[in-house]
């Protein structure tokens, strides 16, 4: 076995690298990046902003700011053969295999940002991604829309343009909602960074190879995909949509999701790190709120998910387990009041947490970490001789 005696299933104690990134306290639902409180960023700062306290380290003056900005918007046309590569999914096709997909392919376009060996080498190949994701995840919500692909303003805000992308249609005027706006850019943020969750250990081990920064992100969109992991977000509303059809009885789900013999799971609870809550769920369910009532919507898979947040807290099973709301149990409300389609859902997920790859697969780099390579202990067969087919 090469003295390797004990094996960590799914590194639940095993620690992959050192970070300066990104600080998160289970037990205490801490989350800070780059020092500073998710709280704090989430009600003071953008996301634009936070995507630079993550990949520089500091948060911007306006003028770093100004210039990180202007320097993404002419970097933001995607070559046009990218759009024969999504004409040849179907509608039907997951917007997250699509994305995965255009995203590896930038490489093809964009060969300089494989080799970055350079500091400016990096600030290229990073404002470029920046510049050409929200392009894609616009692109892939408008096929599946068949909605014309298009390019929306670039004298608008980072966020703001994003949304008129998705949303703007032919032959009308489109209007900026700044409540959706507001609570868009709040996402984004709370979803740019979680340390070595395991979208951002793809992306780092993907790198740690050498390969471009966007294979890697496009092995990170992938691993995002699970639903175990980013897909969550898709789940828990197909989870609520399931438990209104089926009448609301929230009781009945929480006992399947306890049955061993049935593998029903609550989505959107449990966490392997946060241990009491996730300080990102608690801010997305006050502005999941918010959002309800400046829209003026009646929701009721929200009353849902309060019924069976509520339940779980006094439930034994749960409480035993430690499983509480994740990010992903009330963002799917406010994307949905948006008008987001579910299987965006997760798009939108990638969406926030670009930054946080990028700010990682950079400080792997930069540390010059070794090639990811694991271990084992062999459980297989002993030396046995070959044997002919005619003897098998
Ligand atoms: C994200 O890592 C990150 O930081 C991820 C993330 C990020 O920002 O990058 O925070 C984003 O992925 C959030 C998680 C989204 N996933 C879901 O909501 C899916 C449902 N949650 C579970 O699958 C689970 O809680 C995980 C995957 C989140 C965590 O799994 P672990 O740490 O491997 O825990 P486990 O599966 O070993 O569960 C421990 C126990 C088990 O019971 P016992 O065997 O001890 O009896 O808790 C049970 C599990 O069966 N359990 C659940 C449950 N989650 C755990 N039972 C019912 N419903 C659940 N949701």
């Amino acid at each position: 076995t090469g003295g390797i005696t004990t094996i960590d299933p799914g590194y639940k104690n095993t620690g992959s690298c050192e970070s300066a990134i990104t600080f998160l306290n289970g037990e205490e639902g801490i989350l800070r990046y780059r020092g500073y409180s998710i709280e704090e960023l989430a009600e003071k700062a953008d996301f634009l902003e936070v995507a630079y306290l993550l990949i520089f380290g500091e948060l911007p003056t306006q003028d770093q700011l100004n210039k990180f900005h202007s320097d993404i918007k002419e970097e933001s046309v995607v070559d046009d053969d990218v759009k024969k590569i999504l004409d040849a999914f179907p509608k039907s096709a997951h917007p997250m295999g699509v994305l995965s997909s255009l995203t590896s392919a930038l490489t093809a376009f964009n060969p300089t940002t494989v080799n970055v060996n350079s500091e400016e080498d990096m600030y290229n190949a990073i404002v470029k991604i920046l510049g050409k994701f929200p392009v894609l995840v616009a692109w892939t919500m408008r096929k599946q829309k068949g909605l014309p692909l298009n390019y929306g303003d670039n004298s608008l805000g980072y966020v703001e343009n994003i949304l008129k992308m998705m949303f703007e249609k032919p032959n009308e005027e489109y209007k900026q909602n700044d409540i959706l706006l507001n609570a868009l850019d709040k996402l984004l943020i709370l979803h740019a960074d979680h340390e070595q969750n395991c979208s951002t250990s793809t992306v780092r081990i993907v790198g740690s190879s050498h390969a471009g920064l966007y294979s890697s992100l496009a092995a990170g969109i992938s691993a995002l995909w699970g639903p175990l992991h980013g897909g969550a977000n898709q789940a828990v509303l197909e989870m609520l949509e399931a438990i209104k059809e089926d009448g609301g009885d929230t009781h009945k789900f929480m006992n399947k999701a306890k049955d061993k013999s049935d593998p029903f799971r609550l989505m959107g609870f449990g966490h392997r790190v946060y241990k009491n809550f996730d300080p990102r769920a608690k801010i997305i369910k006050v502005a999941a709120d918010d959002v309800l009532a400046d829209l003026g919507i009646e929701d009721p898979v929200l009353d849902i998910a309060k019924g069976l947040a509520a339940e779980a807290l006094s439930d034994e099973y749960f409480v035993d387990r430690k499983l509480y709301p994740n990010v992903d149990f009330y963002s799917g409300i406010i994307y949905r009041a948006m008008g987001i389609p579910v299987e965006m859902f997760t798009v939108m997920f990638a969406l926030g947490r670009l930054p946080g790859w990028i700010s990682q697969w950079k400080e792997m780099r930069a540390r010059k970490e070794p090639i990811g390579r694991p271990r084992q202990i062999y459980i297989g067969e002993t030396l046995r001789p070959f044997k002919e087919i005619s003897e098998r």
